[in-house]
C-alpha cells in the first residue's frame, strides 16, 4: 500500500523530536509500507537536501540507540521531501494537491498514493484554516486522512469550534485525533489484560477494588516551552487527555468487538459517567500545585517562576491531583485518583489497582491487600502484588510476606517493541482508528474539566507550592488520606 505523509509544521519541535525519529524506527524495523513519500511543509524556503540535513542534525538529539547510521539515514532520506508553504495562501494548497496528485518518478513513485495522511503538527489555532483550505482544493477525498495533534482546543468551546470545522470538511472516519498515550505499549497491554484474559474481569469492580490511582509523573520542568506551557497548564496538557484516556481504558465495559467504534463508544460512556465537579467539589477534590526550586536527581533546579519565558507571578499549575468517581454499577463509590506534574521525584507513569483487603485475616502479622501495577514508564510491565508464606503459616508472627509477580514486556517480547508515535503513525497510514480519539470523547473530556477551569478562574488562592523533586504539594497526600488510602510510593 503506497502512502504520502505530509507534516504541516515540518520544521517544528514535534516533527523533528518525535515524528521523524518514530518514522525512522518504523523504517528501520521494515514496518513502513513500501512506496511511501514524506513531505514536510513549513514557512521558510528550503530545498529537499537542506531539509534532510536539518533532520540529520536533529537526530543527534535522539537517544543513541535510535540514531541512524550514515548508511541508514541516506536510505531514509530518500523518502523525505520539503516544500515551502504559507498556510494562509490558497494557491499553496493547490500546489500541495498537485504534488500529491502528480507524483514524479524521480521522487519515488509515478502514480498517486493509495493514501495521503495529512498530519497537522502545528499550533491548534491553525487547524480550522488548514482544514478549510484543504477542503477548498478537494484534499478531503476518501483517500485522505487528517491527523490532529493535541492540544485540540483550549476549552470546550474552542474544541467544539475546531471539531465543527473538521467535521464540515472530513468524515469522522478520516479524522485521526492523536493522544500518544494510547499508543504506548502498556495501554495495549491493559486492553489485552482485561479483555484477553478471563482472570481479572470478575474482580474488576467495586466489590473487589478499593481504589485506583493513575500517576503520570515527570522529572523534567517546562524547559524552553515556558510560554506555551504557561497558557496551558497541567490540567489541559495532561489531565484532559492522557490521564483521562488511561482512566477510560481502566474503567470501560468490555466492548462487543475490537472495532474502533465499539471501543470508543465504551470509552465515551465512562467519560459521561464521571462525577461532575461543582465549585465546592473542585475546592475539596482537586489540588493544583506549582514547583519551587529544589533538586531532581541530585541536581539543583529552578522554580517554575524562574524558568525562561514564564511571566512574573504566573498562577499556572504544573501539578494536578484529583479525586473522581465513575458513577455506574461497576464502579459506584470507588475513588479514582489522578495525579500528574512536572519536576516530580522521578519520571514514571503507572496505574495502580488497589484491591480490598481480605475480609477476615487469619494469619498473624502483616497482610497487605493485593494490588496490580500497570507500568507505562520508564519501562512498561505488570506487577501483581500478593502475600505468600515465608515460613510455616501456622508458626505465629510474621507468617506472610509480600511478593510480586513481575512481567517485563521488553523481555517477554524482545523484538516486538514499538514506540507510541511509531505505532500511531503506522496506524494512521493503515487507516486503523482504534487508538485515536473520537470528537465526542474529546468534547466530553473538555466538558468534564471545564468546571475546574472555571473554579480556578474565581479562586484567589492560586496553586500550592511544592518543592521540585518531591511528589507534589502535601495536600495531594491529604486528598487520598481523607479516604483512608495512600499514594503508591507512600505505602
Ligand atoms: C505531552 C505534553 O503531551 O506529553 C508534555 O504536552 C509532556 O508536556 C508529554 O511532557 C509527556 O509524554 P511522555 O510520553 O514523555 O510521557
Amino acid at each position: 500500500m503506497s502512502f504520502d505523509l505530509v507534516f504541516f509544521g515540518g520544521t517544528g519541535d514535534l516533527t523533528w523530536r518525535k515524528l521523524m525519529p518514530a518514522l525512522f524506527q518504523a523504517f528501520r524495523h521494515g514496518k513502513l509500507p513500501a512506496g511511501g513519500r514524506i513531505l514536510a511543509v513549513a514557512r521558510e524556503e528550503r530545498s529537499d537536501d537542506n531539509y534532510r540535513d536539518f533532520i540529520r542534525q536533529r537526530f543527534d538529539e535522539v537517544e543513541p540507540a535510535k540514531r541512524p547510521s550514515d548508511e541508514e539515514f541516506a536510505r531514509f532520506a530518500q523518502l523525505l521531501h520539503y516544500r515551502q508553504m504559507d498556510l494562509s495562501k490558497p494557491d499553496h494548497y493547490a500546489r500541495l494537491k498537485r504534488w500529491l496528485d502528480e507524483p514524479k518518478a524521480e521522487e519515488g513513485r509515478a502514480t498517486p498514493a493509495d493514501t495521503a495522511v495529512l498530519y497537522l503538527a502545528t499550533s491548534p489555532h491553525l487547524f480550522p484554516v488548514i482544514c478549510e483550505q484543504l477542503g477548498a482544493v478537494g484534499l478531503n477525498h476518501d483517500r485522505v486522512r487528517v491527523v490532529l495533534e493535541k492540544p485540540l482546543g483550549h476549552d470546550l468551546q474552542s474544541a467544539r469550534e475546531i471539531n465543527a470545522v473538521v467535521r464540515s470538511v472530513f468524515k469522522e472516519a478520516q479524522a485521526f485525533r492523536i493522544d500518544h498515550y494510547l499508543g504506548k505499549p502498556a495501554v495495549q497491554n491493559l486492553a489485552a489484560l482485561r479483555f484477553g484474559n478471563a482472570l481479572f474481569e470478575p474482580l474488576w469492580r467495586r466489590e473487589s477494588i478499593a481504589n485506583i490511582q493513575i500517576t503520570i509523573a515527570e522529572s523534567l520542568g517546562v524547559g524552553t516551552r515556558g510560554d506555551f506551557y504557561d497558557r496551558t497548564g497541567a490540567l489541559r496538557d495532561m489531565v484532559q487527555n492522557h490521564a483521562l484516556q488511561l482512566l477510560t481504558m481502566i474503567a470501560m465495559e468490555p466492548p462487543p468487538t475490537a472495532d474502533a467504534y465499539a471501543i470508543r463508544d465504551e470509552k465515551l460512556k465512562v467519560l459521561k459517567s464521571l462525577k461532575h465537579f461543582t465549585p465546592e467539589s473542585v475546592q475539596r477534590d482537586v489540588v493544583r500545585g506549582q514547583y519551587r526550586a529544589g533538586s531532581v536527581g541530585g541536581q539543583s533546579v529552578p522554580g517554575y517562576l524562574d524558568e525562561a519565558k514564564v511571566p512574573a507571578g504566573s498562577r499556572c499549575e504544573t501539578f494536578v491531583a484529583l479525586r473522581t468517581e465513575v458513577q455506574n454499577w461497576r464502579w459506584a463509590g470507588v475513588p479514582f485518583y489522578l495525579r500528574t506534574g512536572k519536576r516530580l521525584a522521578s519520571r514514571e507513569a503507572h496505574i495502580v489497582v488497589n484491591f480490598r483487603p481480605v475480609p477476615h485475616p487469619i494469619f498473624a502479622g502483616m497482610s497487605n491487600a493485593n494490588k496490580l501495577v500497570i507500568k507505562l514508564q520508564p519501562e512498561d510491565g505488570l506487577e501483581l502484588h500478593l502475600m505468600a508464606a515465608k515460613g510455616s503459616v501456622g508458626s505465629g508472627s510474621e507468617a506472610l510476606s509480600p511478593v510480586s509477580l513481575d512481567l517485563d514486556f521488553d523481555k517477554a517480547f524482545p523484538s516486538e517493541r514499538v514506540g507510541a508515535y511509531e505505532r500511531l503513525l503506522l496506524d494512521a497510514i493503515a487507516g486503523r482508528l482504534n487508538l485515536f480519539v473520537r470528537s465526542d470523547e474529546q468534547e466530553q473530556a473538555w466538558a468534564w474539566v471545564e468546571p475546574i477551569l472555571q473554579a480556578w478562574k474565581q479562586d484567589t488562592q492560586g496553586p500550592r507550592p511544592y518543592v521540585a523533586g518531591s511528589w507534589g504539594p502535601p495536600a495531594a497526600s491529604a486528598l487520598v488520606a481523607r479516604d483512608g488510602f495512600m499514594w503508591d510510593e507512600e505505602q
